[in-house]
């Protein structure tokens, strides 16, 4: 027979005969009748046991988490449960099985969990039956599925890439695997499939994807995993408007498919340079308003100190305006949001509130003129509050743009429900490395420069911007690409642009940039991580609760225990040899 998803049975199937398995998640004894709540994967259907019943005494002795096969008539409910799907009916047992019984688990199995994370992620295959932990698992299934059904009604084909590959430089750290047959060589697991993909156009594919797992060394937070997974995609013969038409289509048919959403096309675009200015960050929370203001020019003739020496040292004066907030923030409540933004190499936060007058930590050094500015420029109300710092500019929008995002949840400003989408475009080309006091990719080497920016690759690389773009939705960044470099010269000034001699070229990318002399086409893409759409899709901040088997912040996996050591004879074999701390 069939197993049937418990869940699924209802009032339409009263009188039906049916057998159900699962795991018995409650059990309770009401005036002699047993009652059982039965878990699949499904959710939960109710069992009812009777005296009389020749099982009762088995069904007496079962303990949650046992395993059981029960077959019996499906009957109305007298007291209906409307919140279970299966709540308006009951199965009379008949028959009773114990399939196999389970230890006392380590923590209770249900949806209000008290148990700490860390005892969850050791019995990761327990807490995968609570409810909202599967349900986000089997929605992954569902989107993945939506994805390789739009992408190949589109014409894409899913190419898989090599994870054991060769170590090329300019991304994150790489995890390393020894080659037994060559010691001392190594294999790096793919931080992203780029090259091979950028291959596959040279080969001509025209339109590959793949569901690709990612690897990277790097610090881990609540959105990053050392082992996450891409939609990566390329395509020939585009140009960025290609790009952005077709990944904004899939992002909105899997919102429709999904959430039955309508996302609103085309996506709003944004400049790299506005995004930084207006609201502090590469990936503007767009749910919530409160952009940064520049006030600088207000304080151009400042007596205020602090203020005047920072102005005289290049630095930049901007605000937040917080609405209709300031009897909320008492003393030491500015005190802790002033703590917050020294986080962010801030060396303070000055604040303003409008009440009868303006007062706080600047207001009695403010000239007349300075206040009158800040009233009317920043078109305050009273019970306003205006958060000032003055630094560096990247100090600046940097502590301002987490503030932003700090005040907007203190204060309310999120409608959880809502999904703001939008590109980030123009990113500049290269970044200053203070640690390799020079110039780097903002991307990887193979982004294509803007076509009017070309000429300035070797003389202003400052003002340089690219052909990348990154796809951004309610603050995070859920994808990136870029178009890429497919004509030769301009890959070679791209190099020297990065102070790549020829001999350093040949050897971190030599196999690729061969590849790229025998007719590469016009090509780009992007890749989007999959755990964050996911995330967004599923309304969760934690990126654990989409992945079946996630690590922890340190990278490691409670429940198998890695990494861990291995023996001696497997280190001898692969010619290493280990120092111990
Ligand atoms: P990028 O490095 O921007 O681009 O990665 C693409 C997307 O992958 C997600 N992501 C992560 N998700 C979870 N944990 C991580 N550690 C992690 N790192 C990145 C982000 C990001 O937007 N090859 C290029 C793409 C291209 O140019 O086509 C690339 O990998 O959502």
């Amino acid at each position: 027979m069939k197993k049937v998803m418990n869940a699924t049975l209802n009032l339409t199937r009263v009188g039906e005969s049916v057998e159900v398995y699962g795991w018995i998640a409650k059990k309770r004894n009401l005036g002699g009748l047993l009652f059982i709540d039965l878990r699949d994967r499904s959710g939960i259907v109710q069992l009812v046991i009777r005296p009389e019943s020749k099982y009762y005494a088995l069904a007496e002795s079962l303990k949650n988490e046992y395993v059981i096969k029960a077959s019996g008539t499906i009957v109305e409910r007298e007291n209906k449960n409307l919140s279970l799907p299966s709540g308006e009916i009951e199965i009379e047992v008949e028959q009773l099985e114990l399939l196999n019984k389970s230890l006392e688990t380590p923590f209770e199995i249900t949806e209000n969990t008290t148990a700490l994370e860390d005892t969850r992620l050791k019995y990761r295959y327990l807490d995968l039956r609570r409810k909202s932990l599967s349900e986000k698992i089997i929605m992954r299934h569902k989107i993945i599925l939506a994805i390789r059904n739009y992408l190949d009604k589109e014409n894409f084909i899913e190419v898989e890439t090599p994870i054991l590959c060769k170590s090329t430089p300019e991304g994150a750290r790489d995890y390393l695997v020894p080659s037994r047959i060559s010691k001392g060589s190594f294999y790096a697991l793919p931080q992203s499939p780029q090259l091979f993909k950028q291959l596959l156009m040279v080969g001509g594919m025209e339109r590959y994807f793949q569901i690709a797992r990612c690897f990277r060394d790097e610090d881990l937070r609540a959105d990053r995993q050392p082992e996450f997974t891409q939609v990566d995609i390329e395509m020939s013969f585009v140009d960025e408007e290609d790009i952005l038409d077709m990944a904004e289509k899939l992002v909105a048919h899997i919102f429709k498919e999904i959430k039955n959403i309508d996302i609103k096309l085309p996506l709003m675009r944004m400049k790299y340079t506005d995004a930084i200015n207006t609201y502090g960050s590469d990936k503007p929370d767009l749910r919530f308003d409160m952009p940064i203001i520049d006030i600088t020019s207000i304080f151009a003739k400042t007596e205020i100190s602090f203020l005047k020496s920072s102005l005289e040292s290049g630095g930049i004066i901007n605000c937040l305006v917080a609405k209709n907030c300031a009897d909320k923030y008492s003393r030491k409540e500015l005190d802790r949001l002033t703590e917050y933004v020294k986080t962010f190499k801030a060396s303070g936060l000055a604040y303003l509130k409008y009440e009868e007058e303006l007062t706080g930590s600047l207001s009695k050094n403010l000239s007349k003129e300075e206040k009158e500015s800040i009233i009317s420029d920043l078109e305050l109300d009273k019970n306003d509050v205006v958060f000032i710092i003055s630094d560096q500019k990247d100090i600046v929008k940097t502590a301002l743009g987490a503030l932003r995002c700090k005040l907007a949840r203190e204060l309310n400003l999120i409608n959880e429900e809502e999904y703001k989408l939008l590109w980030v475009v123009d990113f500049p080309s290269f970044e200053w490395s203070e640690e390799e006091n020079r110039f780097m990719a903002t991307h990887h080497p193979f982004t294509a420069p803007k076509d009017e920016d070309i000429e300035k690759l070797l003389t202003d690389k400052a003002n340089c911007y690219s052909k990348a773009y990154d796809i951004v939705i309610n603050g995070y960044e859920a994808g990136g690409g870029s178009i890429r470099i497919h004509n030769e010269e301009i890959q070679e000034k791209m190099f020297k642009a990065l102070e790549l001699t020829e001999a350093q070229v040949k050897e971190k990318f030599g196999f690729f940039v061969d590849a790229l002399k025998y007719g590469t086409p016009p090509h780009g893409g992007l890749a989007f991580g999959l755990d964050r759409l996911i995330m967004l899709l599923t309304n969760t901040e934690n990126i654990r609760d989409v992945i079946a088997f996630p690590k922890t912040a340190s990278a490691s996996c409670l429940m198998s225990e890695c990494p861990n050591k291995v023996d001696e004879k497997q280190l001898k074999e692969l010619g290493i040899k280990t120092t111990e701390k």
